[in-house]
Formats: C-alpha cells, structure tokens, sequence
C-alpha cells in the first residue's frame, strides 16, 4: 500500500496514519515528524526550519523533496509508505509524479476550520515517536505522559493560535490546491493515477477509522 493522507492541519492525518501503517505493515513518512526531529537534534537545517516552522510557514520545496526522496530509498519503504503531511504543494507533487513515485491512493481527510481550532489547543505530543493525544478527546492514559513510554507530553510551538490561523491560511491557498489536482489527474488517467478518495474527519477517532478502511479497500 502506498499512499498520500491530505488534510489541513489538525485534522487527524497524524493520528489515522497509526492505525493505517499498523493494519498494512508500512512506515510513516511524516515530514513535520522529520524535521520537528531535526530540530530535536539541532542539526543546520532544524535551525533554519524552526523558524519557518513557528511562523506557520513551508519550508522549501527542495529540501522537503530531498528529505522524502532519501527516505524513499530506505529498505523499509519496499512494500509501501503513507506519507503525511507531503505532498504540500504542487511542485511537492510534481516532483513525486516525474520521479516515477507509484501511489494507490490518495485520501482526503476534511474537518471543518473552526474544529480545528479546538483539536490543536488541546494537543499533546510525544516528540521522539510522533504520537499525539487530545487532552479531551483523546487523552492518555495517565495525563501528560505518553501510553507507550511514560515520557512527559508536549505541546508544539506551532500550535499557538496566532500560528494556527497562518498554517490554516498557508494550507488553503498552497496545499488545498492538490485536492484538485489528484482528483482531476484519478479522471484524466485512471490507470496511471493514484485512486481519489474523500472522508468526512468529523466524529470520533474510530468513527474514522473505519471510514479510512472503508475508503481504502474502494
Ligand atoms: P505537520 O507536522 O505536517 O503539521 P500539519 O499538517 O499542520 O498537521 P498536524 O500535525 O498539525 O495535524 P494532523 O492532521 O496530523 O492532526 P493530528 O492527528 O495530530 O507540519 C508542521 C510544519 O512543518 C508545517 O507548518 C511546515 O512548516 C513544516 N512542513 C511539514 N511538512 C512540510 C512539507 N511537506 N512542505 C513544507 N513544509 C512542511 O490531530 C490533531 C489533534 O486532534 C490531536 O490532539 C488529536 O488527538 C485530535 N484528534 C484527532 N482526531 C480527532 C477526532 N476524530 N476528534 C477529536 N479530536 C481528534
Ligand atoms: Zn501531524
């Protein structure tokens, strides 16, 4: 299975993209996970990319296509990927099409922007691994700590308000064009094209899964 999880920021890509890697045996490919670990580690480009990070900004299309083609070549990445949160633009997109990147699907995640709003202010993150809880809708077992290890939880710089609004405002005017772009390219090209499918990412998390399954088996 290889596919692309589109959906604006908090709508759940992150947390649909455990349970979908888990089910098909493939690794996320997370690009905020890879550079929020960059950061981490205080290499040159998580200095550069924090900035842009807290801005609500995108980083640079040639380094996010380096980073995802390098990590494309790894052995593990074989029998398929999920990628979340790339592409994000349309040369983001472009550049997987003309390196011959085989896709199956791509699918839609679509929750309203002022849903939104309240999933990111109550987000809780687990750095090292990715996952993330919902102080309210999806909490932890024990608060502030992570199920699987016990270390403490987070909250990410970029999910300050002011920095939600530009993410939402970024994500209408550079990545909500793909949206189009994959569904006019599944009419044009059924053959060649990855297959286009829309969920609704409002309910609970397992009301969407199901969707998820549902769409990914259509
Ligand atoms: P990235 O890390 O990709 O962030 P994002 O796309 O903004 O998405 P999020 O991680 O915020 O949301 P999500 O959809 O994963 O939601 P989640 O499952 O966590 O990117 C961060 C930054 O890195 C970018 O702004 C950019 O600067 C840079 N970057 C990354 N990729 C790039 C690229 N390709 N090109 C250029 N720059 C790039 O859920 C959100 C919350 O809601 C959680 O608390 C969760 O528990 C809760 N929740 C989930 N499902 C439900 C539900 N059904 N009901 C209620 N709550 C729910
Ligand atoms: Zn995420």
């Amino acid at each position: 299975m290889r596919l692309i999880l589109l959906g604006a920021p908090g709508a759940g890509k992150g947390t649909q993209a455990a349970f979908i890697c888990q089910k098909y045996g493939i690794p996320q490919i997370s690009t905020g996970d890879m550079l929020r670990a960059a950061v981490k580690a205080g290499t040159p480009l998580g200095l550069a990319a924090k900035k842009v990070m807290d801005s609500g900004a995108l980083v640079s299309d040639d380094i996010i296509i380096g980073l995802v083609k390098e990590r494309l070549a790894q052995s593990d990445c074989t029998n398929g990927f999920l990628f979340d949160g790339f592409p994000r633009t349309i040369p983001q997109a472009d550049a997987m099409k003309n390196a011959g990147v085989k896709l199956d699907y791509v699918l839609e995640i679509d929750v309203p922007f002022d849903a939104i709003i309240e999933r990111m202010s109550g987000r809780r993150s687990h750095t090292s691994s990715g996952r993330t809880y919902h102080v309210k809708f999806n909490p932890p077992k024990v608060a502030g700590l992570d199920d699987v290890t016990g270390e403490p939880l987070i909250q990410r710089d970029d999910d300050k308000e002011e920095t939600v609004k530009k993410r939402l405002e970024v994500y209408a005017s550079q990545t909500r064009p793909l949206v189009d772009y994959y569904a006019n390219w599944a009419k044009a090209d059924p053959a060649d094209a990855p297959k286009y499918r829309a969920i609704s990412g409002m309910g609970t998390v397992e009301e969407i899964t199901e969707r998820v399954f549902a769409a990914l088996s259509s």
